[in-house]
């Protein structure tokens, strides 16, 4: 564990191992058992976290339960939530670089993206939905059944919430569940990606301290095919939110059928982002760039298929060749870093295999294609990649790769390029970059994603709807959507005659 001890996290890597949290209390696996995680830039160990298991989430479902019934926290004042939640917001600004710091060395992402994205995005999705509290009201309606009746309905908390989150933005994927689950008065059960465990126990840290009722936020940390498949299928769960891969999003739903709890999912991707010739070139090119290199591709939104119009296709790819050349790799803490490494030795074996895959199936390669090597040999580096000449029935254009490889495929005009953006078992987003306003729309609304961005690529907002068409996901989340996820409407109808 060579974590420098100048590092504002280092008293928080210090105290191994890391421990659940379950009722307010920090304590050991039931099995006594803990697992490893590791900082993907050098494969070393960075701490060793407690590895929870069946008899843990029962725990932890027990005492989220009990703080429901008790009222603890959904019967507080909305006012008094409300200045719990944006406290949390508070806090985190506070300890921004302890946030900043865990995050960068558990997923390997750089620090700067940390410090200038996950972090002020999870603040503000607290204070976000710290608004939303003291406005969950109802509506009352106008009733003509025979009679004289008043009809109201409230919103209501669903109950106990388990929500599932993977390793790409830890932090930030977990505010975007626990801010509007807690804002709704539900009690929380977070499982964190056992690659990258560690900031979701600092979150825990800081909800006690912002004073969130013991038991009505627990941490599991712990492997997916148990914890995680312990939490989708207890019968005592009223909720199940999950963001990760298509495939587990269905493992998920299958789990959820014993006791039908409630399922929300963000899944996979393989989002088109397309460029038409009469485009600001330079900027579709600059954010083309971001939109795939950006925490290393490891992005559910990575705009992982470039369409771009035949007139302006060499001009697009030779400019995104030449900056991928020059991204800076290095361990994400190393504020000089661009790109970090993937999160594991598996996820980059995983994206290596489809480099490989789009060298056999023809497509050119004029960026990259390999594993950095060098210093960066330790770690789990792959070079920013560019394929050119991508036929939309290579593997690399039909795949979520999760990874810095990006597949640019050339189209004819507008209705060559809808048929083939919509030509995806995925709708979650899409860029349209051109200068001609009919157009811009015509596409956004032609295109089957959840959420489209006109003349950029990636903004991110608390307030605006997140998620995706056909297997990219069932709801929505951020935005006043995630209010639907977290509570019950009843309709209260009174007999006034
Ligand atoms: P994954 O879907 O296995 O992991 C995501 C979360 O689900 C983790 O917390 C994991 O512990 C949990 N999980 C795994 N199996 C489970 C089960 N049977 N029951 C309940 N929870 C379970 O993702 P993985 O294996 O780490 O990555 C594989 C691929 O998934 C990536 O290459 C990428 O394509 C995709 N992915 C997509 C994400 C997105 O944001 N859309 C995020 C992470 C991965
Ligand atoms: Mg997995």
């Amino acid at each position: 564990m060579a974590v420098a001890e100048s590092l504002a996290v280092a008293p928080f890597l210090r105290s191994s191992p890391k421990k659940l949290f379950i009722g307010g209390r920090w304590v050991e696996a039931a099995s006594g058992k803990t697992f490893a995680t590791l900082d993907p830039s050098n494969g070393e160990v960075l701490a060793q976290v407690a590895e929870g298991d069946r008899e843990d989430v029962d725990r932890a479902v027990k005492s989220a339960r009990a703080s429901f019934e008790s009222g603890s926290w959904r019967d507080l004042p909305p006012a008094e939530r409300a200045r719990i939640l944006w406290k949390v917001g508070d806090i985190i600004e506070e300890r921004a670089a302890e946030f900043a710091e865990l995050d960068s060395l558990d997923n390997g992402k750089p620090i700067n993206e940390m410090l200038f994205f996950d972090v002020p995005v999870t603040a503000a999705t607290f204070r976000y939905y710290a608004g939303w509290v003291t406005k969950l009201g109802g509506v009352t309606t106008p009733i003509s059944f025979p009679g004289r009746y008043l009809n109201y309905t409230l919103r209501e908390p669903v109950g106990v919430v388990a929500q599932i989150i993977p390793w790409n933005f830890p932090l930030m994927m977990a505010a975007w569940k626990v801010a509007p689950a807690l804002a709704c008065g539900n009690s929380v059960i977070l499982k964190p990606a056992e690659q990258t465990p560690l900031s979701a126990l600092l979150l825990a840290e800081v909800l006690q301290q912002a004073e969130v009722p013991p038991g009505v936020f627990n941490v599991i940390t712990g492997f997916g095919e148990t914890a995680g498949a312990a939490l989708a299928e207890h019968a005592d769960v009223d909720k199940i939110a999950f963001t990760g891969s298509t495939e587990v999003g269905k493992l998920i739903v299958k789990a959820s059928v014993g006791n039908l709890k409630r399922v929300s999912l963000e899944l996979g991707g393989k989002s088109p982002n397309i460029v038409f010739s009469d485009a600001d070139l330079d900027r579709a090119a600059s954010s083309a760039h971001l939109g795939i290199f950006f925490n290393q591709g490891e992005v559910c939104t990575a705009g992982s298929r470039l369409y771009v119009q035949e007139k302006v296709y060499d001009q697009m790819l030779g400019s995104l060749a030449s900056t991928a050349k020059e991204l800076v790799l290095g361990p994400g803490i190393d504020p000089m870093t661009q790109m970090g490494p993937l999160v594991s030795e598996e996820q980059m074996k995983r994206v290596l295999g489809y480099i490989d895959s789009g060298k056999k199936e023809g497509a050119t390669l004029t960026a990259g294609g390999a594993r950095a090597g060098g210093a960066l040999a330790r770690g789990y580096f792959v070079q920013p990649t560019v394929f050119a000449q991508v036929d939309g029935a290579m593997k690399i254009a039909r795949e979520e790769i999760f990874g810095p490889v990006l597949a640019a495929i050339p189209f004819t005009d507008e209705d060559d390029l809808i048929a083939k953006a919509n030509d995806s078992v995925y709708g979650l987003a899409a860029g349209v970059w051109t200068n001609d306003v009919k157009r811009a729309h015509r596409v956004a609304h032609a295109l089957k994603a959840g959420v489209v961005w006109v003349n950029c690529y990636g903004p991110t907002d608390p307030a605006a709807p997140w998620g995706g068409y056909k297997q990219s996901g069932w709801a929505r989340e951020l935005g006043p959507n995630a209010l639907d996820l977290y509570t019950e409407v009843k309709s209260v109808m009174m007999d006034l005659s």
